[in-house]
Order: structure tokens, then sequence, then C-alpha cells
């Protein structure tokens, strides 16, 4: 039998916690074939909740988990891990200033950061979900020289998701319809989906849309003053509607990521935050949003897109901000 996974998921005990670890544990991530051992690492006042989602994983009896550690030392938690998923995070709380969040989250993610570099496996590849993923995925990787920065990614494939779901509903068609679309820059209001190069059943997304709505000036009305607000403000409208944020779609959403990063992306491109080498002018060593593909080995950039003006002004101002939060956590002396 193949020897098991090691998956070390932090903020177990949170709401994507609990809706990511039983999928992870039933096969959803890595196939039905590859046994899993489940690392959770919580804070002292998020234990017990962590402790009863392992009681849970147990009573499952899923044939793919082998072990289950819940601990508060990363030391531990990481150790030999295969694959890290980084969820827990500090969130905002009333009155906080965005240096706060950000000098709060460098605390956490500079720490594991380092305890990644020097415990886990060889292999290790990490996502980061908890806020701002960007640069505490920056953070991460900068406290880690010992990992290469490729294996450290951010979440923006529940953003990435969102945006086919719109397009499809608006084509009315399967989201499996859809392909190569894009999520440019910071997982946040800034970000800029873009369908330039997608494919709708393999013909181009703006001439279906193009078709449906009317015409082109009808299709890119729709585009700008529609379907790129409500992807990138999606998280807010969720909170509105279900009075707390977006846990299982985002739980579903990491697990993709990672699923496709390991098993490959035979179907197009998808979108994933990976460290900029300058590809598209996005200064070097920012976490940026990109349409990425992979082969097994990780993702890789899809390079040699053309961004037309208006796109090229949608992906410098979420760089913009990008960058605004790289010198900010630089000034706090977290890189
Ligand atoms: P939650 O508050 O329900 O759970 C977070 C858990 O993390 C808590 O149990 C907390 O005790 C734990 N935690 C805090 N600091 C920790 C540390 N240093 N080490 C280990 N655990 C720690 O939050 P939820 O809803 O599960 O969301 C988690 C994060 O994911 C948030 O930052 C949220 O903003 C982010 N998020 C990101 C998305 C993305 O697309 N990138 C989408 C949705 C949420």
């Amino acid at each position: 039998p193949p020897l098991p996974t090691t998956i070390t998921v932090t903020g177990a005990g949170g709401q994507i916690g609990y809706a990511l670890l039983f999928r992870i544990a039933s096969g959803a991530m890595l196939g039905p074939d590859r046994p899993v051992r489940l690392r959770l690492l919580e804070i002292p006042q998020g234990l017990k909740a962590a402790e009863g989602t392992a009681l849970e994983l147990q009573d499952c009896a899923f044939p793919l988990l082998q072990d289950v550690e819940i601990t508060d030392d990363p030391r531990v938690a990481f150790d030999g891990a295969n694959v890290a998923m980084l969820v827990g995070a500090r969130p905002r709380s009333a009155g906080m200033e965005r240096a706060d969040l950000l000098a709060a989250n460098a605390g956490i993610f500079g720490p594991q950061g380092a305890a990644l570099g020097d415990v886990a496996a060889d292999d290790v590849r990490i996502v980061v979900v908890g806020n701002p993923a960007n640069t505490n995925a920056l953070i991460a990787a900068a406290a880690a020289p010992g990992i290469p920065s490729d294996r450290f990614g951010a979440l923006t494939r529940l953003d990435h998701d969102r945006a086919v779901a719109q397009l499809a509903a608006k084509l009315a068609v399967a989201p499996s319809a859809i392909r190569d679309l894009t999520i440019w820059g910071n997982h946040s209001a800034t970000q800029f989906p873009d369908v330039a190069h997608a494919t709708v059943d393999g013909r181009p997304a703006l001439d279906a849309l193009a078709d449906a709505l009317g015409g082109a000036a009808q299709a890119a009305a729709w585009l700008d003053d529609e379907f790129v607000p409500r992807v990138a403000q999606r998280g807010a409208e969720i909170i509105a509607v279900r009075g707390s944020s977006s846990a299982a779609s985002a739980a579903n959403a990491a697990i993709a990521h990672m699923r496709d990063s390991i098993l490959g992306t035979p179907a197009g491109s998808t979108s994933a935050a990976v460290v900029s080498h300058g590809e598209y002018g996005v200064p070097e060593g920012l976490v940026s949003s990109f349409p990425v593909t992979s082969d097994g080995s990780g993702y890789r950039i899809v390079e040699g897109l053309e961004l037309d003006a208006r796109g090229r002004g949608r992906l410098d101002a979420s760089v913009a901000e990008l960058v605004a939060e790289r010198d900010a956590v630089r000034a706090l002396g977290a890189l």
C-alpha cells in the first residue's frame, strides 16, 4: 500500500477546518488510494474544538484515515508534513488598523514558516488560506529559506470558482464548460477576475457573452458593472446572507488548489497566488494570483497572455495593494 501523506491543517478547530478535514479524510483531495495522516494545529483556546472534530473524524471510520494528532506546537504539527494548509489566522477585530492586522498575522506566519522550514518533509507544499493570504504566504516563505519559494501558495481558487460560477450562470452553461478564466492580483476586493482568455465550450467567452447579451458593448458593461464587483465582493455577500463567512466553499477551494497542484491540471489553467519571478510586470517576490497550471510537480505561471489597457490597470491596482502590504510588513521588521 502507498505510504500515508501527512497533512497539517492549522486553525483546525475553526469553521473552515470543520468543512475541510472530513473531505480530506474521505479522499476528496488526494484520491481514493492515498492514506492520510492528519495533524491539527490550534492555539490553546482552539484545542477543545479541534479535539471535538477529531472525535467526529474517528466516528466516520474513514478507510483512508490512519492517524489524527492535535497540538498547539507548530514544530510538532509540521513534523514530516507533506502538505500544509494554513487556515488559522488572526481576524480583524473592531477598530483594528490594517497595520495591526498585518503585524498580528506576521506573528503567526513568521514562526509557522520557520517551523515548516525546520521540520516539514522535503516535498512539502503549502497553501495559505488565512487572511491577508497573499502577504501571509510571503511572510511564511521568507521565514523558510530552505523551502523553495514555489512550494508556497495562497488561495485564490475560491475567487476563481466564484467567477466560473457567475459566468456559467450568466451563459446558462455548466461550470465545466468554462476554461482558462483567471484571477489576477490580491485575494481582496482589488482582485481582477478576467475572462479575456476564457473559453466556453471551446469558444471565446467574450464572443459567447456578446451573443448572449446583444453585443460586445453590453458584454463589457456586464463584466465591469456586475461580474467583477460581484466576484470581488462575494465574500461580503456571503457574510451578509449567511451571517458568517464562507466556510464550505473556502474548504472546497483549498482542496481543489492542493489536489490540482499534486494531481495536475489536465483541463487548462486555474488560478493560484504564487511567488512572482517578474511575470506580467508583477515585482519579483510578491505573492500574486496568476493563471497557473500544474503537471503534478506544483504550479507554474502561464506566460504570454495579453492584457488590454483595462486589464493592465486593474492588475496594477491590485499589485499596488500587494506592494503596500509588503512594505508595511517590511516596516514592521517581519520580512
Ligand atoms: P475561524 O475563526 O472559524 O477559525 C480560525 C481558527 O484558527 C480558530 O479556531 C483559531 O483558534 C485558529 N487560530 C488562530 N490563530 C492560530 C494560530 N496561530 N495557529 C493555529 N490556529 C490558529 O475562521 P475561518 O472561518 O475558519 O477562517 C479562517 C481564515 O480563512 C480567516 O483568516 C479567513 O479570513 C480566511 N478565509 C480565506 C479565504 C480565501 O479564499 N483565501 C476564504 C474564506 C476565509
